[in-house]
């Protein structure tokens, strides 16, 4: 559905740039699939009003949702960063056993496990089914379903308030926002704090990295946005920090106004030239990886990593599987597949070792020291590694 009006405060909006057409990013169709595949516009805009980055198609979410083929158990750093956000929280707000914490995006239930670890009541809430059912056999209490205001009545009438609520990743995939906090307001306890994890929009766009463009990001917050979506909902940020979690992350924790009225200092807006240089980067840097990949013609090329953001960049870029020969990656609902779109075979990692490859395209950037270790032991050498946002290669004899 194309929208015209910000779903935030229903300003206008002006267009930034726009991709083309792209599918789904994270259902991985496999062969029989492929010729049903659809694409669908992706276009970011603005907020001529509360300055709100959005996309102006909103992909209905049951058929980005329902079979999601993402999983946070698989990446190693993303357990550790929700094992020391759990952490932190629990020390900061001096969580205890009688405390009560709900997760709203538990996906396959890590953050979940990690305040069971500590004897703190965690419940999840995960619209994907294939997520929820993981996290419900680990022994979670997980609500199947969208959260809205709705869903928030149904768990105050079970659960009643909680101590911590945690959005982390999550809240640019929510199309309703308004609906979203008015829920995460009934439910966050008079003392309780929220803390809420996003996608840094300033470092997306000063680090020009467009792959985080994809329908199931249906916003991208800057603190300024985010601090706006907050106060809205009478609630104030009292901490925020920017960390590199995937690329460049903001992590705010907020409470309602009537607790703490002293809102934490701004991180830095976003402004109009930003998204000048990012938009004219961009097109910069197509051209330069396409001439890259053309001068290697005859080299055998893989890929590392199938995230949702490879699927942006590889059909931004009209790479195919006579480029790519294949990726691998460590979700196995991916594997036996093909990457959305450019339709190129993935498989586990260890298929690395199979054959002699030249160059390996690192797709999973954002987890490069863990994934050049890997290369490291699992790769016939010498291999070159290339980092898509970079120009240095990286030669591993
Ligand atoms: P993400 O960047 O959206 O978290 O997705 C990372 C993808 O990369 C996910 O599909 C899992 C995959 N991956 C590997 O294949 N090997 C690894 O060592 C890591 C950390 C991730
Ligand atoms: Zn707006």
């Amino acid at each position: 559905m194309k929208i015209n009006k910000c779903r935030f405060c229903r300003g206008k909006l002006d267009l930034v740039l726009s991709l083309g057409d792209f599918p789904v990013v994270n259902y991985f169709p496999n062969e029989s699939e492929i010729k049903k595949e659809k694409k669908y516009p992706l276009e970011l805009c603005i907020c001529r009003n509360c300055g709100l980055a959005q996309l102006n198609f909103i992909l209905d979410p049951k058929k980005i949702f329902q079979k999601y083929h993402y999983l946070s158990s698989v990446s190693k750093p993303l357990v550790k960063h929700l094992h020391n956000l759990a952490s932190d929280a629990i020390k900061k707000f001096n969580l205890t056993n009688s405390s009560k914490i709900l997760d709203i995006g538990s996906n396959d239930g890590v953050l979940l496990e990690e305040f069971k670890k500590k004897h703190i009541e965690a419940v999840g809430v995960e619209p994907s089914f294939n997520c929820s059912e993981i996290s419900t056999k680990k022994g979670f209490r997980v609500y199947e379903n969208f959260f809205d205001q709705k869903l928030a009545k149904k768990i105050y009438q079970d659960y009643g308030g909680f101590d911590l609520i945690a959005i982390t990743h999550t809240l640019a995939n929510i199309v309703d926002l308004n609906d979203f906090m008015r829920g995460v307001k009934l439910l966050l306890k008079k003392n309780g704090v929220l803390v809420i994890e996003v996608g840094s929009l300033k470092k997306m766009l000063s680090d020009f990295k467009f792959d985080s463009i994809y329908h199931e990001h249906y916003s991208y917050f800057s603190f300024e946005t985010l601090s706006k979506l907050l106060a809205k909902h009478n609630l104030t940020i009292i901490y925020s920090k920017n960390n590199l979690f995937h690329g460049g992350s903001l992590r705010v924790f907020a409470v309602h106004k009537e607790i703490n009225t002293k809102a934490s200092k701004s991180l830095g807006e976003v402004v109009p030239s930003d998204y000048k240089k990012f938009v004219s980067q961009i097109k910069i840097r197509k051209t330069k990886l396409q001439n890259l990949f053309s001068s290697l013609e005859g080299s055998l090329i893989v890929g590392y990593g199938a995230p949702a953001k490879s699927v942006t960049l590889l059909n931004y870029l009209s790479l195919r599987s006579d480029q790519i020969s294949f990726i691998v990656d460590s979700t196995p609902y991916k594997q036996g597949r093909f990457l959305p779109g450019a339709h190129i075979p993935v498989f586990p990692e260890e298929h690395l070792n199979k054959v002699k490859v030249d160059y390996i395209f690192l797709l999973a950037w954002n987890y490069k020291d863990e994934i050049l270790k890997k290369i490291k032991s699992l790769v016939k050498k010498p291999v070159k590694v290339i980092l898509p946002f970079s120009r240095e290669i990286i030669e591993i004899k």
